[in-house]
C-alpha cells in the first residue's frame, strides 16, 4: 500500500492548478445514462472515483474512454443492475438509481451501507422517488425499483437538503412526465452543474442555485460537450496550504465564488486572499493566526468537506475555537491522528474544542477517510520533521497529482509504494 511521507516547515510558493470538481464529475456521469447521444465531458479529475464510476457505467450498458482529463460515455443497451462489488467502493454509485429508473423502469442497486463518517442513509432519495411513482423493496442487500407506468411529475419536499438525494431525483424528474418542484433542494455548486450539464442534454431545469427546483418533464435527452467545474474543496485545501505553511499561493482556476463560507473564515482568522483575474492569492496576513468558531452546514453554509483541514490550520493558531459538524454524525476521524502531531483537541459527540499549539511535530499517521487525510497532509506540511501517512488510498479518491501539485510549490513529499 502507498504511504506518503512529508518533512515539514517549507512555505509554499508559486502556483497550484485546482482541477475539475470529483463530486460534480460523479453525478454528472452517472446523468450519462439519461442521454440518447455521445456526451464528451472536459475537465473530468483522474482520480479513483471516477474510474469506478466509468466502470460501472460500462456494466450499465455504456461505451466509455477516458483520456488524459477528457472523459465520453454512450449508451448503447442499458442493463439495470449495479452490483455490490462497485457500489461498496463508491457510495456516490447510487446516483445511478434515478437514470435507471427514469429510462428502463426498473433498477436493482447494491446498499451502499456504512461508511467511515457515518451512517449515510439513502431514504430521502427513495422516498422522493416513491413520490414519482417508483416502488422500492429491499432484498438481500439491493434496492429493487419498480416503475411500471413511468416516473410522473410530482411536488417533493425533502427534510433535507440532501446532495445525493437533489441529484438523483433531478435526474429523474428530468425524464418524467410531467413537472416536478423540489423543495429544500440541495444549493450546492456540484448541484447547480449537474442541472446546467443536463440542461445541455435538453432538459428543462430552473431554480438551480436556490433551494426550489423545477423540472419539466422531456421524453429523452441528447448527448452534449460538456467542462465539469473545477473543484471549490481542492481549492479550498490548497489556500489552507498556503496559510499553513506560512507561504504565499496563487490558485489558478479558482471557483471562488463558490468559497465565500471558507473565504469568510480563513480571513477572520487572518489569511490574507486576494481575487485576480484568473487566480487567488492567498497568504498569511501577518503573524499568528486568530481561531476561530466554525460550524459546518448544507451550501452556502461552511462546507463539512472543509472542516478537517480548517481544524488543522486552527492546531497552528491563537486561542481556542470550537468546531460544530452538523452535516456528519462521525467525522472527527482526523481528530486522533492530529493529536498523535501534538495537536490540543478535545472532542465531545459532534463539537471540537481545538487549542492552538503554535506547533506541530511530524509522526506516523494513519488515513481515515478523504478529507481526513487531505487534513493530515496539511498538519504534516507545517509540522516541524517527518510525517508518514498511510492508507492514502482515500487521497487518491478526492485530490488528482496531489503530490506532484504540492512538490511543483515547494513541498518535501513523496510517495513511496511498499
Ligand atoms: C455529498 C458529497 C460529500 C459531502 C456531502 C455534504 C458527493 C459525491 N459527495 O455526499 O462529499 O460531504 O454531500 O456536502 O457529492 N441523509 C439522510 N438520508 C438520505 C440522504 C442523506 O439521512 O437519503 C443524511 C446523510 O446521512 C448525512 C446528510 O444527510 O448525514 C448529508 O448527506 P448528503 O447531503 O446526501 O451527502 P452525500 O450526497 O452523501
Amino acid at each position: 500500500m502507498d504511504k506518503l511521507i512529508i518533512e515539514g516547515g517549507v512555505p509554499l510558493q508559486g502556483s497550484i492548478q485546482v482541477s475539475g470538481a470529483k463530486n460534480a464529475a460523479l453525478p454528472i456521469l452517472m446523468a450519462c445514462l439519461l442521454a440518447d447521444g455521445p456526451v464528451n465531458l472536459s475537465n473530468v479529475p483522474r482520480l479513483a472515483d471516477i474510474r469506478t464510476s466509468l466502470k460501472l457505467l460500462n456494466i450499465l450498458g455504456c461505451e466509455t474512454t477516458f483520456d488524459g482529463n477528457e472523459a465520453t460515455s454512450h449508451c448503447v443497451g442499458l442493463k439495470p443492475e449495479a452490483p455490490y462489488d462497485l457500489v461498496k467502493t463508491m457510495r456516490a454509485s447510487v446516483l445511478c438509481l434515478g437514470p435507471l429508473i427514469a429510462r428502463l423502469g426498473e433498477a436493482k442497486v447494491a446498499l451502499p451501507g456504512g461508511c467511515a463518517i457515518g451512517a449515510r442513509p439513502v431514504d430521502l432519495h427513495l422516498r422522493g422517488l416513491e413520490r414519482m411513482g417508483a416502488e422500492f423493496e429491499i432484498t438481500e442487500g439491493y434496492i429493487i425499483g419498480k416503475c411500471a407506468g413511468g416516473l410522473k411529475g410530482a411536488h417533493i419536499s425533502l427534510d433535507f437538503p440532501t446532495v445525493g438525494g437533489t441529484e438523483n431525483l433531478l435526474m429523474a424528474a428530468s425524464l418524467a412526465d410531467g413537472v416536478t418542484t423540489l423543495e429544500n433542494a440541495a444549493r450546492e455548486p456540484e448541484v447547480v452543474d449537474l442541472a446546467n450539464f443536463l440542461n445541455a442534454c435538453g432538459a428543462k431545469i430552473s431554480g438551480q442555485g436556490t433551494s426550489i427546483l423545477t423540472v419539466e418533464g422531456v421524453t429523452s435527452l441528447k448527448g452534449c460537450n460538456y467542462r465539469v467545474m473545477p473543484d471549490r474543496i481542492e481549492a479550498g485545501t490548497y489556500m489552507v496550504a498556503a496559510a499553513i505553511t506560512g507561504g504565499e499561493l496563487e490558485i489558478l482556476d479558482c471557483p471562488f465564488q463558490d468559497l465565500d463560507a471558507v473565504s469568510y473564515k480563513l480571513r477572520e482568522m487572518g489569511v490574507w486572499l486576494q481575487e485576480e483575474d484568473d487566480y487567488v492569492l492567498v497568504r498569511r496576513a501577518n503573524g499568528l493566526l486568530q481561531n476561530v468558531d466554525v460550524t459546518t452546514l448544507p451550501h452556502p453554509g461552511f462546507p463539512t468537506d472543509m472542516q478537517a483541514q480548517l481544524m488543522a490550520l486552527m492546531c497552528f493558531g491563537k486561542g481556542a475555537g470550537i468546531v460544530e459538524e452538523k452535516i456528519f454524525e462521525n467525522r472527527f476521524m482526523h481528530v486522533l491522528e492530529l493529536v498523535r502531531l501534538g495537536a490540543d483537541v478535545r472532542l465531545k459527540g459532534r463539537t471540537a474544542m481545538v487549542h492552538g499549539v503554535g506547533k506541530l511535530t511530524g509522526a506516523p499517521v494513519m488515513a481515515s477517510d478523504l478529507r481526513a487525510s487531505a487534513s493530515l497532509v496539511l498538519a504534516g506540511l507545517a509540522a516541524e520533521g517527518t510525517t508518514t501517512i498511510e492508507r492514502i488510498y482515500h487521497l487518491d479518491r478526492g485530490y488528482e497529482n496531489i503530490e506532484e501539485k504540492l512538490s511543483g510549490v515547494g513541498a518535501r513529499i513523496k510517495r513511496v509504494s511498499e
